[in-house]
């Protein structure tokens, strides 16, 4: 197989089996509301089989970082109506990434105390408009309060409809909401939504099962990173509990499940072996610096291994044209750390392409 082989995703059949992974970028407005500049970030990208979007909040309370768009006011579905259109024009399609942030957050970020299953603070600091800060501690959602924000969540995956998307993809990775819920640490709740890994799951097959009931779960994806301990989750019984989800949610027909891989292969391969849909894969790169090949190596390598579609990040952030560059074998651009968080278009839509005269 390979990566430029077109394939089925839900009800799309994509031109390749590159996806072009969710990234935090900052250049919304104050309002949350998408900017002209990031209609032209994505299209530039359009030739990915599948765009992921940058996390988006789906309510105010669900930011978690500076300048981050939301899916939730009529003006920021007007935004991203933008955005999609030009991918669109551009032959490309668009999935949004929607991302409730829970204790990964701070006041200075919505003027809100962060909520979270339970008043447990992450350990470290997080990057708000004032810089770095030490976390707070959270507030444990209401038994009723969890229900409304899993309705919250179909409610945004509605409006991501609205404004042109072909999908949606729920973060249940990196510690986010959904993660702070399945992991024990982040998880001390009494109630149905807590305790033995039944209780843990709950919540993320409730908010997967009423998205899919809104939007239909042929155009719903979920994220995970297993047994990655990022923003200060720890799951506990990671092969357990995703034995469990997966369990719950591969007869509900999902569009494709987004493994970010673990350092453990019996991990990666457990979850592969579970899951009977789509499964984009991304990959274990280098970090911070960037791997040389753009991810590519590690990418024909687990399409070996039985992953049927690949996310790169910082490949697509340096390289708008990465398909095109892989199956020529052109050289890559390198990542610029300038305005990898906000900042103006320099750093995010000044990348060159090939045949550009800066290439
Ligand atoms: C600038 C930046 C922002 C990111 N923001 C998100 C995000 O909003 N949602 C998400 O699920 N992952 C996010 N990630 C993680 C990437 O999706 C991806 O897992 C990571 O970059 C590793 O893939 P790579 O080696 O191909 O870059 C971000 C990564 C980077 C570099």
């Amino acid at each position: 197989m390979s990566l430029f082989e077109p394939v089925r995703l839900g009800r799309m059949e994509l031109a390749n089996r590159m996806v072009m992974a969710p990234m935090t970028r900052s250049r919304a407005d104050q309002a949350g509301v998408p900017t002209p500049s990031m209609a032209t970030y994505y299209a530039q990208r359009a030739s990915a089989g599948l765009i992921l979007t940058e996390g988006t909040q789906p309510s105010l309370l669900g930011q978690g970082h500076p300048a981050t768009p939301g899916i939730h006011t009529d003006a920021q579905v007007a935004g991203w109506r933008s955005v999609t259109d030009a991918v669109h024009g551009a032959g490309g399609r668009i999935f949004n990434q929607i991302q409730h942030s829970g204790r990964v957050s701070h006041p200075s970020v919505h003027g809100l105390t962060p909520v979270a299953p339970s008043a447990v603070r992450a350990d470290g600091q997080i990057f708000t408009p004032q810089g770095p800060q030490d976390y707070v501690e959270p507030r444990a959602l209401t038994t009723s309060e969890v229900e409304e924000v899993v309705a919250e969540f179909a409610r945004a995956a509605g409006r991501a409809i609205e404004a042109g998307f072909d999908g949606v993809e729920l973060h249940g990775a990196m510690g986010f909401l959904l993660h702070q819920f399945l992991a024990a640490n982040t998880n001390q709740r009494s109630d149905a939504y807590g305790g033995s890994v039944q209780g843990r799951i709950r919540f993320v097959v409730e908010v997967v099962e009423a998205v899919a009931a809104a939007i239909g779960a042929d155009r719903v994806g979920l994220r995970i990173s297993p047994a990655k301990p990022i923003n200060d989750i720890a799951e506990g019984d990671t092969l357990e509990l995703y034995a469990a989800l997966l369990a719950a949610l591969a007869p509900l027909g999902l569009a494709h499940l987004h493994l970010v891989a673990a350092a453990e292969e019996e991990v990666n391969d457990k979850i592969r072996a579970a899951w009977p849909g789509a499964l984009i894969v991304n990959p274990l790169n280098s970090f911070p610096q960037a791997p040389e090949d753009g991810g590519r190596g590690n990418a024909e390598e687990w399409l070996r291994r039985g992953a049927d579609l690949i996310a790169f990040g910082r490949g697509f952030l340096a390289n708008p044209d990465l398909p095109a560059r892989f199956r020529t074998g052109a050289p890559l651009n390198a990542l610029n750390p300038e305005g990898l968080y906000g900042g103006g278009d320099a750093g995010y839509i000044d990348y060159p392409v090939l045949g550009d005269s800066a290439a």
